[in-house]
């Protein structure tokens, strides 16, 4: 894995996505340079030499364009502008100008399936009459019955409800997430070029990649005979454990259609007349050999692998997921990706503190209290899992806060919830919010370091001692580990193959550059394998205890100590 230092150094190598550690940035809930509650890019500017420290190789903005927010940002009023209450342009070019300096990419959010409906596009179609160019770049469709006044058929939103809303003339529109989010028609050239453009703008601005939201929306099937009810595919928070599970066979009308894979390929070939070619990654929720194309060179190069986000504590799960992971990443001639946690799921501190098989969303809605979580083990757990997604091939997406070991803030009061969810299923699903209350920087202060004021979306009392200042420095804490883990990964090599096995609920990670992890899944401690393999973490002795993950290298020399 290379180090880089400089800006002409991060132009050198054009395969750093494939092993990229790369953090996500929630803007809104990082630093608020201005006193207004909400996290700002100058804010996010100003934590630049954090996340060098931290060790990770690129940020993830999540959406900072201008935006009603009636989905944390993934409701685009513009696509090739910042909303105005988190900055300018300006800063947006500073960010990638300090980023690059600091040896950090820069990752963008594109939100290709909808846009806001205070987009110009869609206000001029809902201005425009029915079967006008201006309505066919989104998903008009007639009503049914008399006077069009039923829906065009019974499709579920994501969030709950009807997914067609009355233009009020007999036509209703498709919005496969909140009603303030219509959905493109993606069989439209004009919106195929708009896209482009929007990421042409990116990638001059210097942008090294792109995540792609919902990338397995994009294509439809929109004729009368695809009139069959949808049920949920989406983020962990939004769906509905009761819903049948979709096909993931490119026969849903809805996702995951073979069509989706020209569009990409479209826009690889956009990626790849850039020096160095930008990179990609897909969040599709469909089937893992089906999220595999998205993967291939000659489309987004990555997608993101969320079984681990629903895998349960056991060794045998992880292999499982790992082996699946990087069977099909090899096959497609991609790298794998890791993640653990991220804006839309319950973060792994609280999901591994929670017995196996826990409702989220009924946990939830008992503000945490049924069941009770285990806030040590959990912890102990999700350390032990970051460390052991660190230790794999591929690239690791780490999602703001986790390096503190954040739990999720499962009693926010439903006054405060901003998550569409809430209101969307009447109240029944809290949402998303709890893993995106700002982050805590210092042990005191109005909002624990996060900006001058306490935040719109209040933090607990007890942040603070999770704080970034309260873990800095300190032996032992969630926060040195991750600087030891990222700092030691650094010394294992990219094209490294690797062997998984279990033994006695323990996964043992032997890489072909020397290095092993052991992640002890059991409930009694485990032996550290002998003979040349040597123990880097001194913090654990002869044994490797339960819920913890050890690295082990050959025959290296030195000290490390991981904390
Ligand atoms: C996935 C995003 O991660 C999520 O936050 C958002 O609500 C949906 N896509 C809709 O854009």
């Amino acid at each position: 894995m290379s180090a880089f230092s400089s800006g002409e150094l991060l132009a050198a190598d054009p395969d750093w996505w494939r092993d990229a550690v790369v953090y996500q940035v929630y803007p809104r809930a990082f630093t608020d340079s201005t006193g207004s509650g909400v996290g700002d890019l100058e804010g996010v500017r100003s934590r630049i030499p954090y996340l060098r420290d931290l060790g990770v190789d690129a940020l993830w903005l999540s959406p900072f364009y201008p935006s009603r927010l009636v989905d944390g940002g993934y409701d685009v009023d513009d696509y090739r502008d910042v909303d105005p209450s988190l900055g300018s342009l300006a800063t947006f070019d500073a960010i990638v100008h300090d980023a690059h300096e600091a040896g950090l990419r820069v990752i963008v959010d594109i939100v290709p399936n909808h846009s806001s409906n205070r987009h110009v596009w869609f206000r001029q179609a809902l201005a425009s009459v029915s079967r006008s160019p201006a309505r066919a770049r989104y998903i008009f469709r007639r009503g049914r019955g008399k006077g069009a006044l039923l829906p065009p058929n019974d499709w579920q939103s994501l969030f709950g409800g009807s997914a067609w809303q009355a233009a009020g003339d007999g036509d209703w529109y498709l919005h496969l997430f909140a009603v303030e989010q219509p959905d493109f028609n993606w069989s439209n050239r004009e919106v195929r070029d708009e896209f482009l453009t929007t990421l042409r703008f990116w990638a001059d601005r210097g942008v090294d990649g792109f995540r792609v939201d919902v990338a397995h929306g994009l294509a439809k099937d929109l004729s009368p005979r695809a009139s069959v009810a949808a049920v949920s595919m989406g983020p962990v928070g939004a769906v509905d454990p009761e819903a049948p599970v979709r096909l993931s066979d490119g026969t849903d009308p809805l996702f995951d259609r073979d069509e989706v894979h020209e569009i990409f390929a479209e826009w690889r070939q956009l990626f790849d007349s850039y020096t160095p070619p930008r990179s990609a990654v897909a969040e599709a929720w469909v089937a893992p050999h089906r999220r595999a194309l998205y993967a291939r060179p000659s489309e987004l190069g990555q997608a993101f692998e969320f079984a681990l986000l629903e895998a349960p504590w056991s060794a045998e799960a992880f292999e499982a997921a790992i082996l699946e992971n990087l069977a099909l990443s090899a096959s497609v001639g991609s790298s794998s990706t890791w993640v653990l946690s991220n804006h839309d799921v319950v973060r792994h501190s609280s999901r591994y503190g929670l017995p196996e098989g826990a409702d989220l969303p009924a946990w939830l809605m008992s503000h945490g209290v049924s069941p009770a979580e285990d806030l040590a083990l959990g912890l102990r757990r999700a350390r032990a899992a970051t460390m052991l997604t660190l230790a794999l091939p591929g690239s690791s997406y780490l999602y703001q806060g986790e390096e503190l070991g954040l739990p999720e803030v499962a009693d926010l009061p439903v006054e405060v919830l901003q998550d569409p969810i809430w209101e969307r299923t009447g109240g029944l699903r809290k949402g998303r919010d709890g893993s995106r209350v700002p982050l805590p920087w210092t042990s005191e202060g109005p909002s624990f370091g996060f900006g001058s004021a306490a935040a719109v979306l209040p933090q607990p009392p007890w942040f603070g001692a999770l704080s970034v200042e309260a873990q800095a420095g300190v032996d032992g804490s969630t926060l040195t580990m991750y600087r030891e883990a990222l700092a030691l990964r650094r010394s294992m090599q990219r094209d490294a193959t690797v062997e998984v096995r279990v033994a006695a609920e323990a996964l043992y990670i032997t890489r072909s550059d020397g290095w092993m992890s052991v992640t002890n899944f059991g409930l009694v401690p485990t032996a550290v394998p002998t003979g040349r393999v040597r123990l880097v973490s001194s913090g654990v002795s002869a044994v490797i205890e339960p819920s913890t993950t050890v690295w082990l290298e050959v025959g290296g020399v030195g000290e490390h100590q991981l904390g």
